[in-house]
């Protein structure tokens, strides 16, 4: 294929699935996904959905799935590079169609990188000319000092039409490159100009120090109050953290996860180094594995309004099976001089509270258990008889999920303790919610167990697998390396060949090229190497759920099952060969003897 694979990958991120899907089928949110009548078969009630974090549809009605390409792949009945073509029409970009296609995307990028530098080192640079007044004193005014706006590279768009497509001009950039980059638009009559005029430039540093792209802030009430580079290859917000190429190197034993990236940079200058905000966005499982690189906990600090209530119960959902132990560190409301309690982030804290006072919540922060309890609570009216009794149901609906029975006695009591209640009372409910909870389990784990293994195959024929139970193994180690590509290293030794199912095979060894080559490991991105049915195939097996022991051991598992179902085969083979030579041997003395 001469399309260039770097450039389908950027086109793949660039595309907003949840946009190119809604144009075709109407979509409601429900959680973290989207859900719509499918547009493949015909159905009453939805079963049709898209998960934006993960860049994918489903149907869980026809089992169709895929990435933004594979879907207008199917609805417009396109070949792939027509989709390619048509998505790129769409998006207003070119498809670059040269033999050294790949070489050539990496020469752009690294030009683009180099452009991003250029930019921001230009942006600083005003900060200490007239044009850059109105911002300095802005900074100064957000008490953040010049040590830390040089450490976060600070800068000012001034307030001009063209000033960075000049200087840039200057040093040999097009007005295409600006514009590619995300620092220059066209406008409709032919002209072009700065994106970012008249504001604070915050760059965007990814892990290795190179300037993905920029966050940007008016300096008075105007709209929108922050602008973003738009969304490329290179600026991917929802693995993006702000802050965390500073605060990956912090003593401290947590990250914590703010709002706002001016948030992130008063934190880090009053010594709290760990903080990183995602880019305005919500959190994404991307950026949950990212943090579990680098910590154990994870304290969650949104703001202390509804929006922020809701985010952190929606980042506690997400975080409720991984690895990552999760506390909540409640920000109070501020009272102002006139008496009236108002809404404060963590830099309005560090501003009226002071650092010591925020040391001080950040060690109390509540685990997750104790903030579930606290936000049960708050449901419900403790002095009226009724409301007691819906709070003991539900926490004890809440605590039976608890592994430990330590945990479980020492919250039960607590909440007890706050309803008026006896220690005994809650016990026992917990011990009724349990009972049920495991009757449930166990009636599900019996209709799996009933279901033949048939029920595992593939309903695409031509994808079915001679090895169930080797084939389940392989489907797990594709479904954590998809998960977190940072367990490919464990993953590196097993060989595509002692695969059972070619079909996994070829995903296996198609992850780990792109892994191997530092390109996207993700399912969207595989649309130019699959067919439509493998594709729908690959999101429906990454849809299972992992069982909730730890990735690394669930994944020496599989590939112990898939070796050992390997070695099997071999030997199984051998006999089968022997068994034929044996048969030739036996048919060649009576083709002698007659
Ligand atoms: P907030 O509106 O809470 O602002 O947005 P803030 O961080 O407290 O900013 P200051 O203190 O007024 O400067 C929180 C985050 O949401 C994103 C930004 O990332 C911001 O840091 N956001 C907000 C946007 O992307 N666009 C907006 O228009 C507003
Ligand atoms: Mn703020």
């Amino acid at each position: 294929m001469s399309i260039p694979r770097g450039f389908i990958d950027e086109l793949v991120q660039r595309a907003d699935i949840e946009e190119v899907v809604g144009r075709y089928v109407p979509l409601t949110r429900k959680g973290a996904n989207l859900w719509g009548l499918c547009p493949f078969h015909s159905e009453k009630t939805a079963s049709f959905s898209v998960s934006p974090d993960k860049q994918i549809y489903y149907c869980f009605g026809c089992g169709k799935g895929g990435g933004v390409l594979s879907f207008l792949m199917e609805m417009e009945h396109l070949n792939f590079v027509e989709a390619v073509q048509q998505l790129a029409d769409r998006l207003g970009v070119e498809v670059p169609e040269e033999e050294d296609g790949d070489r050539e995307w990496r020469r752009r990028r690294e030009r683009t990188l180099e452009l991003n530098k250029k930019a921001a080192r230009f942006y600083y640079e005003q900060l200490s000319q007239p044009q850059g007044a109105a911002v300095a004193d802005y900074i100064a005014q957000r008490r953040i000092s010049r040590k830390f706006a040089l450490r976060f590279g600070l800068g000012a768009a001034p307030d001009a039409w063209d000033s960075l497509l000049r200087a840039m001009a200057g040093q040999g950039y097009e007005k295409a490159e600006l514009i590619e980059a995300g620092l220059a638009v066209a406008g409709k009559n032919g002209g072009v100009y700065d994106k970012f005029r008249n504001r604070l430039m915050l760059p965007v540093i990814d892990l290795r120090g190179n300037v993905i792209g920029f966050t940007s802030r008016v300096m008075d009430n105007s709209a929108p109050k922050y602008l973003n580079t738009p969304e490329t290859a290179l600026f991917r917000k929802r693995s993006t953290l702000y802050g965390l190429n500073f605060a990956k190197a912090t003593k401290r034993d947590s990250l914590l996860l703010v709002e706002g990236n001016i948030d992130v940079i008063t934190l880090h200058q009053a010594g709290f180094d760990n903080a990183v905000a995602t880019m305005g966005t919500a959190l994404t499982e991307e950026h949950i594995h990212l943090l579990g690189r680098y910590t154990k906990q994870l304290v969650l600090c949104y703001d202390n309004d509804a929006a922020g209530l809701d985010a952190t119960q929606r980042a506690i959902g997400l975080l409720k099976n991984t690895e990552l132990s999760v506390r909540v560190l409640q920000l109070p409301r501020r009272r102002t001089e006139g008496g009236e309690l108002v809404k404060q982030d963590a830099d309005d804290f560090i501003k009226y509270q002071g650092a010591a006072a925020f040391e001080t919540l950040l060690g109390g922060s509540a685990d997750q258990t104790a903030y579930r309890l606290e936000v049960i609570q708050n449901k419900y009216d403790l002095t009226a008889d009724d409301q007691r009794a819906a709070f003991l149901q539900e926490t004890a609906t809440m605590l039976a999920g608890l592994d430990s029975p330590v945990e479980r006695e020492i919250y039960g009591n607590r909440a007890a303790t706050a309803a008026g209640l006896s220690g005994e009372t809650m016990a026992q409910e917990v011990e009724k919610a349990r009972r049920s909870q495991g009757r449930r389990a166990r009636r599900q784990e019996e209709r799996r167990a009933m279901t033949p293994a048939d029920s595992f195959q593939p309903s695409q024929r031509q994808l079915r697998y001679q090895n169930v139970r080797s084939a389940r193994a392989e489907e797990g180690i594709i479904r954590l390396l998809l998960l977190d590509s940072g367990l490919f290293p464990q993953a590196e030794e097993l060989q595509e060949d002692e695969f059972s199912s070619p079909f996994l095979s070829k995903l296996f060894r198609l992850l780990k090229e792109r892994w191997q080559a530092g390109e996207a490991v993700a399912i969207p991105a595989l649309s130019a190497d699959l067919s439509t049915e493998e594709m729908s195939r690959l999101v429906q097996l990454a849809q299972a759920p992992e069982t909730g022991q730890q990735k690394e051991k669930a994944l020496a598992d599989y590939i112990e099952r898939v070796r050992s179902e390997a070695a099997k085969q071999r030997s199984s083979g051998y006999d089968r060969l022997l068994a034929v030579r044996e048969q030739k041997r036996k048919k060649t003395m009576e083709d002698d003897v007659l």
